[in-house]
């Protein structure tokens, strides 16, 4: 009997995240490729999320407007072949859903198909149940995503904290308890008050994943670069930065690169040889201007 059977992964859900509700709270980040999502995954996190965030933090957009549903499938399918327990959510870009439900089931639909996805998720509250309703019909989990929604950004004028007045927060509110409605398992919610989050989080029975949106969330959710110090550009005041990888990768560089100017880099041990006894003599073709070749060993 073999004794070299792998230990078993209890696979994460999304009816699982569901259940995660009032017992524990929800550890998620985002990935974008096969190495993040492996290092994700190894580190127990419950929920990757394939972010449309792609499109700033890895293809140099300055917004998530330009990314394609093919270029998000691409990085799903990436990040898909490097897990083996978290979830992972496939993020529908902009122009994916907003237009028409068939639109929306099929994007989804594509997700699962081709890049493997175990659930999507799309921005917006009581303007999208219609289309949550649809995918979750079509038997694909979704998690919706209220508040700051940066697909929103030419409408909201710049990315804003979102539920600052009493009628802002009433929609918040609204928009949660339609998400619940259309069947969502989970609703991020992003740069709110903590003071909304707290009323939403305690009004739903849905988990809320909190990106900017306080304390009081079921689990919480930070971009990949953001939190290991890999983006350029500004640093929203919500992300703990746990260290600084764009210094470090610098250093590896700047040493790489001394290395190879004086000469210091390959080493002996970094070189190949020919087995001892072999000698390279010249070819009886070459001219015989060049000089006979030596031993290499
Ligand atoms: O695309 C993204 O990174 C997001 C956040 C919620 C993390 O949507």
């Amino acid at each position: 009997m073999s004794h070299l059977t792998e230990p078993q992964v209890q696979k994460v859900t999304a009816p699982a995240i569901r259940a995660k509700k009032g017992r524990a709270q929800i550890v998620a980040l985002t990935a974008y490729d096969y190495p993040s999502a492996r290092l994700v995954d190894e580190a127990g996190f419950d929920l990757i999320l394939v972010g449309d965030s792609l499109a700033n933090t890895v293809l140099g957009y300055d917004s998530t407007l330009p990314v394609t549903l093919d270029e998000m499938i691409s990085a799903t399918r990436a990040v898909k072949r490097a897990v083996k327990r978290a979830l992972v959510v496939g993020d529908m870009p902009f122009g994916s859903y907003q237009d028409r439900t068939e639109r929306a089931v099929k994007s989804a639909i594509r997700f699962v198909k081709e890049g493997g996805a175990e659930a999507v998720k799309i921005e917006g509250g009581t303007n999208r149940a219609e289309i949550v309703k649809a995918i979750v019909s079509a038997e694909v989990p979704v998690m919706g995503h209220i508040g700051l929604r940066p697909q929103s950004l030419l409408r909201m004028g710049g990315y804003r904290v979102q539920g600052k007045s009493i009628d802002a927060a009433r929609e918040l509110i609204e928009d949660a308890l339609a998400l619940e409605r259309a069947g969502a398992f989970a609703v991020v919610l992003e740069g709110i008050p903590a003071e909304i989050s707290r009323i939403i989080t305690e009004r739903i029975s849905i988990p809320t994943i909190g990106i900017g949106a306080g304390a009081h969330c079921d689990g919480q959710i930070l971009v990949f670069t953001d939190l290991l110090g890999l983006t350029f550009g500004h640093k929203a005041k919500f992300v703990r930065q746990y260290t600084d990888l764009k210094k470090i990768i610098a250093g590896a560089l700047a040493r790489f690169a001394g290395d190879v100017s004086a000469r210091r880099f390959p080493a002996e041990n970094e070189s190949y040889h020919l087995p001892e006894g072999v000698v390279v003599s010249p070819d009886e073709e070459e001219p015989s201007s060049m000089p006979p070749l030596g031993p290499i060993n």
